[in-house]
């Protein structure tokens, strides 16, 4: 089975405050997914989606990441942030079964129960729940959200965190991030950026990414070094694949186990 996630600068404008869906590129990706799918071992994918614009400008605007302690009009964000991650994750359905797809949508929380700051724990009864749909040929599929947190009350679940959870499942053989960027950045010896790592294991990603600052774009997540963070967490003897989405092709080829440009995790 594959996991893969669409982030949210591949289907939204992530830097800009309107909140438009990138409609042709998430049809493209679907379109893609199910080309990749048809030869796929056992033409099975959990989906998961990110934010981008329709939730991390109004998450770090209100700082809502630090749940009751950043202080802020929370009563009145955070279900606007969740209405609009819900009204995203619907254009994403939408597309999926317009394309021939089954899709089941699922909260996070679902899935996964948070305690504080990157403490986060399964939930068995939820995770095989889903296994259950999965089981009957549905397609699960998951996004990121503000969702309770037993220390902070509420804080955000990226859906890098949902794709760390899920990475564990016996039945998950690939992991795919689909992201707008042709790879991770790696560093030079001096320290200076460097070529994209083309291929590195899980601890050598964290001793090798480049950490610029420019690529913090309105995200309350972690941007890349969270997210090498989590890839490196995932799952150990899982290959995790990096790719970008904004070039035609490269979904498609991934899925299908060809060569593709991208980052290649793997212990
Ligand atoms: C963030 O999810 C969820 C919210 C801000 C509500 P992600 O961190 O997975 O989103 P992207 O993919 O980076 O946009």
């Amino acid at each position: 089975m594959l996991l893969l996630k669409f982030g949210g600068s591949v289907i939204t404008n992530k830097k800009k405050r309107d909140k438009i869906f990138r409609e042709d590129t998430a049809s493209r990706l679907i379109e893609e997914l199910k080309l990749g799918l048809a030869v796929f071992r056992d033409n099975r994918a959990i989906l998961v989606h990110g934010a981008g614009s329709f939730g991390h400008i109004l998450a770090r605007e209100h700082s809502i990441h630090r749940g009751n302690l950043g202080g802020g009009d929370y009563l009145t964000i955070v279900p606007r942030i969740r209405r609009d991650m819900r009204r995203l994750n619907h254009f994403v359905e939408k597309l999926l079964l317009e394309k021939g797809f089954h899709p089941i949508s699922l909260p996070p929380e679902a899935v996964l129960y948070k305690e504080g700051e990157g403490i986060i724990t399964p939930i068995p009864q939820g995770i095989a729940a889903m296994i259950s749909f999965l089981q009957e040929g549905f397609m699960p599929v998951l996004f990121g959200d503000v969702i309770a947190d037993k220390d902070l009350g509420f804080s955000i679940c990226s859906g890098d965190d949902v794709m760390k959870v899920l990475s564990y499942l016996d039945e998950v053989e690939r992991i795919i991030f689909v992201t707008a960027v042709d790879g991770i950045i790696g560093k030079n010896s001096n320290g200076t950026r460097g070529e994209n790592i083309r291929e590195n294991s899980p601890s050598g990603l964290l001793r090798d990414i480049f950490i610029s600052n420019d690529d913090e774009v309105a995200d309350v997540t972690g941007s890349m070094y969270g997210k090498a963070e989590r890839i490196a967490e995932m799952a150990a003897g899982k290959e995790v694949l990096l790719i970008n989405g904004n070039v035609p092709g490269r979904l498609e080829s991934a899925v299908k186990g060809e060569p593709v440009i991208g980052t290649l995790i793997r212990t």
